[in-house]
């Protein structure tokens, strides 16, 4: 907690009984080269939960877990809000998660300090439940709909917006995509291009389940709902990776070398 300037590399964490590596109110955090097991049916195993930290970099990670594999924190309802730290400028790149039952990668739900700038390059999920999770509610994140103690403010509602998606390829999937913004609050600025998803054997009836959201798409099978209005062929750029580079990003990992030969 309150680090700045953290590293962990190359490590192999098993059989943690709870959330593995959790930086909170951290900057500067590079987590690399990192294999963290746990068995699949167990709970709240979370692999990697950057918690109101700025500038954070995940990578090169390989992770088993019962629960999700990356989940971004910060705060819970009012005392995130009051406390009022964001997770921001996170990158992700060169995951290999294995998740059957929850997500690759979450935001929340415990989401109330904010969350901005998040990326995440060159994932790669096996029998995973989800690829993305947003999971927040009204009071601003809570267990979905479960909350600290009954001081949670009603009316704080979460923004979610700004979710791109692209060259995206899932197979053997039950279920497209369950797109559920909060009623008079939708979840605007979604955009996907470039997303190829087969589907498995028995699929679910209803392959896009959207309400309350926003934002458009190019090039996405199977064709995605009314909600999402295709754009046409060649839009990809609409929804691009980010150009500029988190600082973060080109952060080298020392290693304690000069301190072995000093001895
Ligand atoms: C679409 O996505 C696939 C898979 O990631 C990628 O190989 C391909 O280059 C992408 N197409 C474009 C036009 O970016
Ligand atoms: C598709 O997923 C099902 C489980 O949901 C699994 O039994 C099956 O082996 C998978 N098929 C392929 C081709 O991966
Ligand atoms: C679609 O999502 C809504 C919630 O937004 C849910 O109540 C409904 O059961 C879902 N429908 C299907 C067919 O999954
Ligand atoms: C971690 O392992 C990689 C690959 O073996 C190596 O190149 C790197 O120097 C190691 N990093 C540290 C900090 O030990």
């Amino acid at each position: 907690m309150f680090s700045t300037s953290i590293q962990i590399s190359n490590l192999t964490l098993i059989n943690s009984p709870s959330w593995n590596v959790h930086p909170v109110y951290c900057s500067n955090v590079v987590v690399q080269g990192l294999t963290i097991l746990a068995p699949v049916r167990s709970p709240n195993t979370d692999g990697i939960n950057p918690d109101s930290c700025t500038n954070t970099r995940i990578q090169d990670c390989y992770i088993v877990s019962g629960d999700d594999c990356v989940a971004v924190k910060s705060g819970w309802d009012e005392y995130g809000i009051a406390f009022g730290m964001p997770t921001k400028r996170l990158v992700i790149r060169r995951l290999t998660c294995i998740s059957p039952t929850s997500a690759v990668i979450a935001l929340g739900s415990e989401m109330s300090g904010g969350i901005e700038d998040v990326r995440a390059e060159d994932i790669t999920a096996i029998d995973s439940e989800s690829g993305v999770r947003i999971k927040t509610a009204v009071g601003r994140g809570g267990n979905y709909g479960s909350h600290p103690d009954n001081n949670y403010d009603p009316n704080a509602i979460p923004v979610i917006q700004n979710i791109n998606y692209r060259d995206v390829v899932a197979e053997n999937v039950t279920m497209a995509a369950r797109l559920e913004g909060i009623p008079g609050d939708p979840f605007t600025g979604i955009c996907m291009s470039n997303v190829t998803i087969s589907l498995s054997q028995n699929p679910k009836k209803l392959q896009w389940n959207c309400s309350n959201v926003a934002g458009i798409t190019s090039e996405v099978t199977p064709k995605p709902c009314d909600l999402l209005p295709d754009q046409g062929q060649g839009k990809i750029r609409a929804c691009n990776y980010p150009e500029d580079n988190s600082p973060i990003e080109n952060m080298e990992v020392q290693t304690c070398s000069s301190f072995r030969n000093r001895w």
